[in-house]
């Protein structure tokens, strides 16, 4: 354990208040606040992606070496914007996380990731913090508990997890765990989701929310373990669930509780503002809606009816859509009640945003408000409505998955290899060379900060010119490729330069990714980040160590599958989306640690086994008594190649056996000796008990 650098707590805004160590931040109210919107830059007065960048401050006089410090990895890589209160960076360079930060308790994770490696957990590692988990739980609570106190809401809060965010085991026993004190409950969005839920709610005593999907045997299913002391609410999604609903009903002579999802025409933002609008795949319209009211009054079950649920999709970046859907779903909840529904819960579905590159923008990977001000807007706009129209206020249910699951998992992976652009020195061409090559050799030589675009423009012309002069053949292809490293060591030249301008001319931006460095990586992005690639999504990736040190190079990461997309060529960045990471030299005989945080939603179901590289070794780490201030509570071993084989039908028993007999067959042909042979079934065999990633003995 070592001490974290110092914060400047004038930098970012606390998440929430919650009591118990973590500072408070007074919360504008709804009020009075003003979101903080991303104005769109152009890219010639967009600042120099890297803060590693000389400024002038940085330069000690008579020493052009720039003066590198972990306060400047934490600006780099925006630790403060995407990891408070939970990471930071400590004076030895590494990553340190702050598991509980209520508590002044902070774990190394590069040390744990050495500790965890020891233990025989091969990278790549996802590392759950249990304690992040419990904290993002009670801050949604406590904020929702400030808002509803400030507000005198005479009704309360009942949250639910949405189990699809994340179906592990191990995550969901701790969802329900932590969130007792609040009766915190579970969201099924399927029948297999329905009995996970049905399984691990009991006597915490948190709703069970029916959604998705509905067949009568989901259905019946959730009425029946209504009977069993369990509040379970079915969920209407489509007005042929009503039907379903009444057949069960009836036969099981049981009452249903049930909601309504409304399709609002308030729409969110980003990639998932259509799960909201006349065109949403889910939820009934105003005319559905009426229909199940009056389909219900007409059998005397309207009591039934007690929720209004809706959802406007997934990171919501900005406040606005949320405070506009909260004013259409009150009203359309305060209709419900005057028609004689009994509405009790007023469901808010997910939405609440997470701040992934830490801007606090209302870009589609940050967010432009806090968890304090969604409690804020909505509880005030539930009790503006309600209050309007002298019904009574519902308790609230929130369906918020990102904002709680996010940030307690870490992916740490090793790089294993890179490839590297290097064009050496330039060389001077000899005497009586073309002329092309002389010109090149001249626009080098004059590169200084102030001509670089012209010094760009004048060797991309040569370039072309010599591309033209070996077409017609009026040069060799040694020449041709003397001018083509000439023209690499102007670029190189060039990107020395503008890396340290403020502003950097719009045709030089593209230089940084085209001279990056490729960093191999153990990892495969479709089972570990799968939606960096489907979605473009943006997570905070740096390296976990080192962080005293300059990353002088850039670099964009490669994973281990054999896909050209599976690589990673979009980070973080201060003011939008940069296409390489800066890195520290690869150093071949030493480990270099990267980390893919906030990545706990939805990442690990939504992975797959794109060439067979199965699900990573996992643990669950807590704060705990003891030397190394935590404990292993839970090992997930990763798949073995055994494993992902049987996944996809394959007998690794017949396997084995097929190889053996080919091997003896070969054998008798003379064509491999005994001891080659029995080091090929010993390389088989043992390779099917391993991890399906890169192992030490194999790197
Ligand atoms: C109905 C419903 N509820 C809750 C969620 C969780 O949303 P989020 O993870 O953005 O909080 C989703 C996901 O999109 C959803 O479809």
């Amino acid at each position: 354990m070592s001490q974290s650098v110092t914060q400047n707590s004038t930098s970012v805004a606390n998440e929430s208040a919650v009591a118990g160590g973590v500072a408070p931040v007074s919360e504008p109210k709804p009020t009075t606040s003003t979101p903080v919107e991303r104005t769109p830059q152009p890219a010639s007065t967009r600042p120099s992606s890297f803060p590693g960048a000389l400024r002038n401050g940085d330069v000690k006089a008579g020493d052009e070496a720039p003066v590198w410090s972990v306060e400047k990895s934490t600006e780099l890589y925006q630790v403060r914007g995407w990891g408070e209160p939970y990471f930071t960076v400590n004076a030895a360079g590494n990553v340190e996380v702050r598991p509980d930060p209520s508590q002044d308790r902070a774990i190394d994770l590069y040390a744990l990731a050495q500790d965890l490696k020891a233990r025989g957990l091969q990278l790549p590692l996802l590392i759950r913090f249990s304690d992040i988990l419990a904290d993002r739980i009670r801050r949604l609570n406590e904020c929702f508990g400030k808002a509803i106190s400030e507000y005198n809401y005479q009704g309360v809060y009942r949250g639910v997890y949405p189990v699809k965010v994340n179906q592990q085991r191990h995550i969901v026993e701790e969802v329900v765990e932590f969130g007792k004190p609040w009766s915190f409950g579970l969201e099924a969005g399927s029948k297999p989701e329905l009995l996970i839920a049905l399984a691990n709610v009991s006597e915490s005593g948190g709703l069970i929310l029916c959604n998705g999907y509905k067949d009568q045997k989901y259905i019946e299913t959730a009425l029946l373990a209504q009977r069993f002391d369990k509040e379970v609410i079915v969920t209407l999604e489509r007005i042929e669930e009503l039907d379903f609903v009444l057949a069960a009903s009836e036969k099981l002579g049981i009452a249903p509780t049930l909601g309504v999802r409304a399709k609002l025409t308030a729409k969110g933002v980003g990639r998932w503002a259509d799960s909201a609008g006349d065109r949403a795949k889910f939820g009934l319209t105003s005319a559905e809606i009426i229909e199940v009211v009056d389909r219900l009054a007409e059998r005397n079950m309207l009591s039934s009816l007690q929720l209004l649920h809706f959802h406007i999709g997934s990171q919501v970046s900005s406040i606005i859509p949320i405070k506009n859907a909260m004013a259409e779903a009150s009203n359309i909840y305060v209709e419900l009640a005057k028609m004689g529904a009994n509405m009790r819960y007023l469901d808010v579905g997910g939405g609440l945003a997470v701040d992934y590159d830490g801007s606090k923008t209302d870009f589609h990977a940050s967010k432009n408000y806090n968890i304090q001000e969604y409690a804020y807007d909505v509880v005030a706009s539930i009790q503006e409505s309600c209050n309007k129209s002298g019904v009574a206020v519902p308790t609230i249910v929130t369906e918020s998955g990102r904002a709680i699951c996010a940030h307690q998992s870490v992916l740490v992976f090793e790089v294993v290899g890179t490839n590297e652009v290097r064009f050496g020195d330039p060389v001077e061409p000899k005497t009586g060379s073309h002329a092309i090559l002389r010109g090149l050799y001249e626009t080098w030589k004059g590169i200084v900060p102030k001509n670089v675009q012209e010094a760009y423009h004048d060797a991309s012309q040569a370039k072309e010119e010599a591309q033209s002069l070996f077409k017609f053949g009026y040069l060799g292809l040694r020449e041709r490729a003397e001018a083509e490293r000439l023209y690499w060591n102007c670029c190189e030249k060039i990107l020395l330069h503008i890396r340290r301008m403020r502003y950097v001319p719009d045709e030089l931006q593209n230089l940084e990714k085209v001279l990056a460095s490729i960093y191999y990586c153990n990892f495969s992005i479709f089972q570990s980040a799968p939606d960096t690639w489907a979605i473009d999504q943006l997570f905070p990736i740096m390296p976990i160590h080192r962080l005293q040190e300059e990353p002088t190079e850039r670099a964009t990461l490669a994973d281990l599958t054999c896909d050209s997309d599976g690589a990673i060529d979009h980070f973080i960045d201060r003011e939008d989306v940069k296409h390489v990471l800066e890195v520290h030299p690869f150093k071949p005989n030493e480990p270099y640690y990267m980390g893919l945080f906030l990545n706990g939603a939805y990442q690990e179901i939504l992975g797959d086994l794109h060439n067979l590289f199965g699900d990573t070794n996992a643990v669950h780490v807590r704060l705990g008594e003891g030397a190394a201030g935590y404990h292993v509570t839970h090992v997930v071993k990763g798949d073995s190649v055994a494993e992902v084989l049987h996944f996809v039908q394959y007998s690794p028993e017949s396997m084995v056996e097929r190889v053996r007999q080919q091997a003896e067959r070969a054998l008798r042909m003379g064509q491999i000796t005994l001891p080659q042979m029995r080091l090929l079934m010993r390389h088989y065999e043992e390779s099917l008990g391993k991890y399906t990633y890169l192992s030490d003995d194999d790197t």
